[in-house]
């Protein structure tokens, strides 16, 4: 579990040495977080902060739409081959595109019936047509 799992770019990082020394902390809205660490390689996927134009001019079907192009980049680097992606709150189902990009498979659950047929149309519309629907 965890990792990497596809070779996307990396660049090299020129700032501080951010590994993680194990502590244990608390804070007042996440309790207590036992002992953690992690070693920086001096290298990041792409930025941390990545930029991309809103949806909102690109014909969004949801009020808080996400860019495919954004969720395809965190789909290939979280999901192994194979894999499944599991999206709780799927609003316009712009992840299940992203999946269908990167060629894993996708489950969405939205709790508004009217978005849920709405992204359902979507990814049935794309190019992955051939998506088995429940
Ligand atoms: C921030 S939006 C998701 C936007 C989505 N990532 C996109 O790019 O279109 C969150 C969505 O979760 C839905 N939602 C909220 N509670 C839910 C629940 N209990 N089960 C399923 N969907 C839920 C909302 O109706 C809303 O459409």
């Amino acid at each position: 579990m965890g990792g990497v799992y596809n070779a996307v770019q990396r660049v090299q990082y020129t700032g501080p040495d951010k590994s993680a020394k194990a502590k244990t902390r608390v804070t007042p809205h996440t309790g207590k977080v036992g002992l953690h660490t992690y070693v920086d390689d001096g290298t990041r996927i792409m930025r941390s902060v990545i930029e991309m134009p809103s949806m909102h001019q690109k014909g969004a079907i949801h009020p808080t739409e996400k860019p495919v192009g954004l969720l395809e980049v965190l789909v290939r680097t979280s999901c192994p081959p194979g894999g499944l992606v599991g999206d709780w709150f799927a609003g316009s189902g712009a992840a299940g595109e992203a999946c269908g990009l990167v060629g894993v498979d996708y489950v969405g659950c939205e709790i508004e019936a009217e978005m849920a047929a709405r992204a359902r149309q979507r990814l049935v519309g794309s190019l992955f047509g051939q998506m088995a629907l429940a």
